[in-house]
């Protein structure tokens, strides 16, 4: 007899797959990757040393992390061709959009797109978090006709990304902002752009149209498009002097805070903890102190108002304020996202890969049954 079905709209009470990567305990307010506390990593990890963490479930020596960051360095150069084809992008095009193509295009230039072998695997994936800076930098001077600014192979992707978004090198205060929040983006349960990268790869479609499928649930305002909201409110505000009233409002209207709560965490997110610190800090270096503290006093009114109901400041909330200071566009925040998580994403898909099965569960079907077919001419 076949298993009974049990319908879970959204998938919120099922487990859908075994993971080594990351654990949540959202009531704890943990995350770990591969059993290490984010906090430690923010605080002391790179974004290439979490990648190699994420890849192969373990931390690496000092000679096997140099060797890694110099492969991995070595894939940072964009095929010429993907280069063309987004100067043909209409300027006026969503970041996000361009992205998503960009990153199918990329399977177009490599020969081993189809190969399905795990070394191949491991290849691609060491290709899609290289490259993905330099597309969202080269979309975005395309946009702002600048010239495209070439990737810097012996440099960290962090540093690297900013210098070919700015044409100008960054400070390392700025290089390592972006780093921490790259870090703590880079992986996070079964989210559902990694449930969408994880779908698609069972099929034993390839490693690009996965991370075309993630880059493009990403995109959805319910899933990355929140630190952009975060902005577009403390724009809206203005100044610490009009934080009491907008907050107090939203609340009295039963509106969303954007940046406050979270479906998983019902306690502090881990995430925002040092990022708090770290947002400080760059806006004071940055002459952005103006968002930090208006972040802050909507912290501490919303800590009266709604901490009791487990509603606390999530990770977008404080990294809006971290890539406003380094001067990013609104319509890049996404875009910083989907960099970072390309690390998770293409961990997951390898992991799918050992010892796949077809994701398809069910529908409930609520149609009707029976239904006579009436010939057009007769309808
Ligand atoms: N501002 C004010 N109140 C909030 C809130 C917020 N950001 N998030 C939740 N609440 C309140 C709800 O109004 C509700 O109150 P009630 O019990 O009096 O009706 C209670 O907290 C529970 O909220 P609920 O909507 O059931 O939580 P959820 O788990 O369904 O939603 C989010 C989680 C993330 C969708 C929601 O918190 C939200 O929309 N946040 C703002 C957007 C955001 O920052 N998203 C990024 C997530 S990483």
């Amino acid at each position: 007899m076949p298993p009974a079905l049990h319908f879970d709209k959204g998938l919120a009470n099922t487990i859908a797959a075994e993971t080594s990567l990351s654990f949540i305990d959202g009531e704890k307010g943990v995350l770990e990757y591969v059993g290490i506390d984010i906090d430690s990593l923010a605080r002391h990890s790179t974004f290439e040393e979490t990648t190699f963490l994420l890849w192969h479930r373990r931390l690496p020596t000092s000679q096997e992390l140099g060797e890694f960051e110099r492969e991995l360095h070595a894939c940072a150069p964009l095929p010429p061709g993907v280069i063309d084809l987004l100067r043909g992008f209409p300027r006026s095009a969503p970041p996000m959009h361009a992205l998503r193509t960009l990153v199918s295009a990329l399977g177009l230039y490599d020969p081993e797109s189809d190969d399905p072998s795990a070394e191949a695997n491991a290849r691609k994936a060491m290709r899609l978090v290289a490259r993905t800076p330099g597309l969202i930098a080269a979309f975005d001077r395309h946009r702002k006709g600048k010239p495209i600014v070439q990737a810097d192979p012996t440099t960290s992707i962090a540093r690297d990304f900013l210098r070919m978004l700015n044409g100008v090198d960054p400070t390392p205060a700025m290089a390592h902002a972006l780093d921490i929040c790259l870090v703590l983006h880079a992986d996070h349960g079964l989210n559902a752009s990694t449930f969408g990268a994880r779908v698609t790869i069972a099929t034993l479609s390839d490693m690009y149209s996965a991370m075309a499928t993630a880059v493009g649930t990403l995109k959805g305002p319910l899933h990355g498009g929140a630190n952009e909201g975060v902005m577009h409110m403390l724009a809206e505000i203005g100044s610490v002097e009009r934080v009491d009233a907008y907050v107090q409002d939203k609340l009295a209207r039963k509106d969303k805070v954007m940046g406050f709560g979270h479906r998983v965490y019902k306690a502090y997110d881990p995430r925002a903890t040092y990022l708090k610190t770290f947002a400080e800090k760059i806006a004071a270096d940055t002459g952005n102190e103006k968002l930090y503290e208006m972040s802050k006093r909507i912290e501490a009114i919303m800590h009266d108002a709604v901490a009791a109901k487990g509603i606390y400041p999530n990770v977008d909330f404080y990294s809006a304020t971290t890539y406003a200071s380094l001067g990013l566009d609104l319509d890049l925040f996404t875009c910083l996202f989907a960099m970072s998580r390309m690390a998770g994403w293409t961990g997951h898909c390898i992991e799918q890969l050992d010892g796949n099965r077809l994701i398809r569960p069910h529908a409930e079907y609520t149609g009707p049954h029976g239904v006579p077919y009436v010939p057009v001419s007769d309808r």
